[in-house]
C-alpha cells in the first residue's frame, strides 16, 4: 500500500517516516488505542470526505467509553482530517485517525497517562479487490466479543484481535472471509470488519444494535438508501441457518463498501451471483459517495 507522505501528529504535520513511537508505547503493547476508518472520494467538486460528522462522533464516543482523554475538540479533529487529505494531495482514499496512550512503560494502568492523536491518509482501492463472483464465507468457530467483556460499540484497537483470529482461521481453511455469531452462539453478529445484511423474499434484514456489533456508518447509510428505494428493512436477530437459506447477502463497511457474499459454509446463495437488491444498493451507494445523488450531498464534506 502506498503510504501517507505527511501524518498529522498532535497538531503538526510530520513526514510519514518521522511519525514514530517507542516499542514500549502503552497502546502498542495493550491495544488500548481507538481509531476510525473514513473514506474520501473524487466528486465533481473535488475530493470529499464521506459522513465526516458521524465518524467524528464515533471517534469521540469510543474515547468516552474508555474514558480516554482526547486533547482536541471534535471541530479541530474534523479540520485536521480535511487538512491531512489536502496536504497529501490524494484524490480518493482512506483516512486512519488513531487516538492512543503515548506513554512509555510496562504497566497497563492508564491513570495519569497522556494521549496523542495521529491522522494518516492513503490512496485506497477497497478491502476485497475485484471479487466478481462474490466472497466465499465461513461462519467462525470464534464468537464476536461480548459487550459485557469488551464494548463492541467502541472502535478500539484491541477488539480487532478477535477479528484477526476469525479471519485468519477462515482464510487458512480456504475461504475468503468469515462471519461471526453473537455470544449466544445462535444468532449472527457481523463480519470481522463489516456489518452484514441478508435478503429474504425482497426484505432486507440486518442484526440489531443489541447484537454485539459495531454500529457501522455504512450500515446506517444502506438502511437509509433502502428506505429511499422503498425496500422493506428489518433490524432483527438472524439465526445461523437463515444465512444458508437467504436469497442474497452482503457485507457493508467503509473499507468493504457493499461486498457481495456468494456462499456461506459452502451453501451457495441464490444462483451465486450478485442478486437484484444487492446490485441496486451497491450502485446507489457508489452514486452517493461520489456525489452523484443530490439528495445526499450533505453526507459529503468537500476538501478545500
Ligand atoms: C467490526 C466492524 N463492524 C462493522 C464495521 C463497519 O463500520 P463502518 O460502516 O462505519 O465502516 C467495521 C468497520 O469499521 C468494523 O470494524
Amino acid at each position: 500500500m502506498a503510504i501517507s507522505s505527511y501524518v498529522w501528529f498532535d497538531g503538526k504535520f510530520v513526514k510519514f517516516e518521522d511519525a514514530k513511537v517507542s516499542i514500549l508505547t502503552h497502546s502498542l503493547q495493550y491495544g488500548s488505542g481507538i481509531f476510525e476508518g473514513i473514506r474520501f472520494y473524487e466528486t465533481y467538486n473535488g475530493p470529499a470526505v464521506f459522513r465526516l460528522k458521524e465518524h467524528t462522533k464515533r471517534f469521540f464516543n469510543s474515547a468516552k467509553i474508555y474514558a480516554m482523554p482526547i486533547k482536541i475538540t471534535p471541530k479541530q479533529f474534523e479540520g485536521a482530517i480535511l487538512e491531512t487529505v489536502s496536504k497529501n494531495g490524494i484524490k480518493e482514499g482512506y483516512i486512519r485517525p488513531f487516538g492512543f496512550y503515548n506513554s512509555i512503560g510496562i504497566g497497563f494502568n492508564v491513570r495519569g497517562l497522556t494521549t496523542s492523536v495521529a491522522i494518516a491518509a492513503v490512496p485506497y482501492k477497497g478491502l476485497y479487490g475485484e471479487h466478481v463472483k462474490g466472497l466465499r464465507c465461513k461462519v467462525s468457530s470464534w464468537q464476536r466479543i461480548n459487550s459485557a467483556i469488551l464494548p463492541a460499540e467502541a472502535k478500539a484497537s484491541g477488539n480487532y484481535i478477535n477479528s484477526i483470529l476469525a479471519s485468519k482461521d477462515a482464510q487458512d481453511s480456504g475461504y475468503d472471509e468469515t462471519i461471526l455469531l453473537s455470544n449466544n452462539g445462535k444468532t449472527v453478529a457481523e463480519g470481522p470488519g463489516d456489518n452484514i445484511f441478508v435478503v429474504q423474499d425482497g426484505v432486507l434484514i440486518t442484526p440489531p444494535k443489541s447484537s454485539d456489533i459495531l454500529l457501522g456508518i455504512t450500515r446506517d447509510t444502506i438502511i437509509r438508501l433502502a428506505e429511499d428505494l422503498k425496500i422493506p428493512v428489518q433490524e432483527r436477530d438472524i439465526r445461523r441457518e437463515e444465512l444458508y437459506t437467504s436469497d442474497e447477502a452482503f457485507f457493508t463497511g467503509t473499507a468493504a463498501e457493499v461486498e457481495v457474499i456468494a456462499s456461506i459454509d459452502s451453501r451457495i446463495l441464490g444462483d451465486g451471483s450478485i442478486g437484484p437488491i444487492t446490485r441496486l444498493l451497491k450502485s446507489k451507494y457508489s452514486e452517493v459517495v461520489h456525489g452523484r445523488d443530490k439528495k445526499h450531498l450533505s453526507w459529503l464534506t468537500v476538501v478545500r
